[in-house]
């Protein structure tokens, strides 16, 4: 890989019985937004804090520009953390509390009044120096809590769930400034959320955890496109499944069986790059791969009809549950039975085509082939 900056090695942390990181390795690059997401409790903070060296690891390495942190104290470290909170101090003005930490460390005056000067350009407060916070909006507020740190000259600035505490419409306007800063300071970020579409909209790639272990690395693009397993899919954005009985490849497609489909001549481009050596050595796959395969396809290639469509496409009939309009789009529940509904993407004039519809009609849920993933269920249990 082109400069790593940070080199996490087989990293482990236990907290007594619990396993909060497990082997975990990976290399971040200088200059990106590289993300940790993951649903709760899964280590992202606890990753970001051995970053930091508020806590130790119980077993590996961790390098920055080749270097041996773990021997570092927290401010030894050329790394910086903004947290969950974004506390500034209420009783000091803006340029005071971008000061703090350089009049702490015995910095010259005329070298602070520089710096402080510089960090408010690079978050576009110039203006606002003498004000004090309670004078500013949450986004300013947010951008004085970055200008503190930034002042400092990190090599590698962490953030911990920065946009948390925002309501949704300042979040997506912070979102953007982040990542615009980020290119104008060309500091490596490494940013904490368990919000997908946060992750997605901000960083150049995405470590996707789950349990202490990374399930894939990989860009937004190639998150969503070529996840390894269902569980990344599913947590990427949305996806149905649906089992699979048996398998066949051939020289240019594999043909599947589903219980629920019937059977779908599936092309290559379908198949996720980890099961495609697995299935061309293999013509009739074993049932313990089988078991963990399955065939899955997004809410948004998933078109509602009310006519049964040509046998062209991939289909399947139910009723018709909830719709929620959504301004550009509408989200349409596809009754599949008792226990299973499938949600479809659709147009705002399609959804009101289906609204007149009674909940008794029969509708068809109906997919393209090659819109469709064939993939592991859990990457981690391929042969
Ligand atoms: N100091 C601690 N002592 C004991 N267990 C801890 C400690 N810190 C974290 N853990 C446990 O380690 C696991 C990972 O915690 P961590 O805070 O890293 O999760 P997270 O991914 O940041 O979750 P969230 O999204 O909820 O912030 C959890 O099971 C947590 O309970
Ligand atoms: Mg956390």
């Amino acid at each position: 890989m082109s400069n790593p900056i940070v080199s996490i090695r087989n990293i482990t942390k236990r907290f007594g019985q619990v396993k909060a990181l497990n082997d975990v390795s990976v290399d971040i690059k200088l200059g990106e937004i590289f993300a940790l997401l993951g649903p709760s409790g899964c280590g992202k903070s606890t990753l970001l804090r051995i970053l930091s060296g508020f806590e130790t690891p119980t077993e590996g390495e961790l390098l920055l520009d080749g270097d041996d942190m773990l021997p570092l104290k927290p401010n030894k470290r050329p790394i910086n953390m903004v947290f969950q909170s974004y506390a500034v101090f209420p009783h000091m003005s803006v340029a005071d509390n971008v000061a703090y930490g350089l009049k702490m460390e015995k910095v010259p005056l005329a070298e602070i009044n520089e710096r402080v000067k510089l960090a408010l350009e690079q978050v576009h407060l110039s203006e606002y120096g003498a004000r004090m916070p309670e004078q500013l909006s949450g986004g300013q507020r947010q951008r004085v809590a970055l200008a503190r740190v930034l002042v400092k000259k990190p090599r590698l600035l962490l953030l911990d769930e920065p946009l948390s505490a925002l309501d949704a419409k300042l979040r997506d306007a912070m979102r953007l400034e982040l990542v615009k800063l980020q290119e104008s300071v060309g500091i490596t970020f490494v940013i904490v959320t368990h919000d997908q579409a946060e992750a997605m909209a901000i960083a150049d790639r995405i470590a996707v955890l789950e349990s202490g272990c990374i399930r894939q690395v990989a860009s937004p693009a190639q998150l969503y496109q070529q996840p390894v397993d269902a569980f990344v899919a599913d947590f990427i954005g949305t996806i149905h499944t649906f089992k699979i009985a048996r398998l066949t490849h051939k020289i240019n497609t594999v043909d599947v069986e589903t219980p629920r489909l019937g059977n779908i001549t599936l092309p290559l481009s379908t198949v996720a790059e980890n099961l495609q050596p697995l299935l061309a050595s293999n013509t009739n796959s074993s049932d313990s791969l089988i078991d963990n395969l399955v065939v899955a396809v997004r809410p948004e290639n998933i078109n509602v009809l009310l006519d049964e469509p040509s046998h062209q496409t991939v289909s399947i009939k139910g009723r018709l549950g909830d719709i929620a309009f959504q301004g550009q789009h509408s989200i349409v529940e596809v009754i599949l039975d008792q226990d299973r509904s499938i949600t479809a993407i659709v147009t705002d004039e399609q959804a009101k085509a289906l609204a007149s519809a009674s909940e008794q009609t029969p509708i068809w849920a109906s997919w393209a082939t090659d819109a469709m993933l064939l993939l592991p269920k859990d990457a981690r249990e391929l042969p």
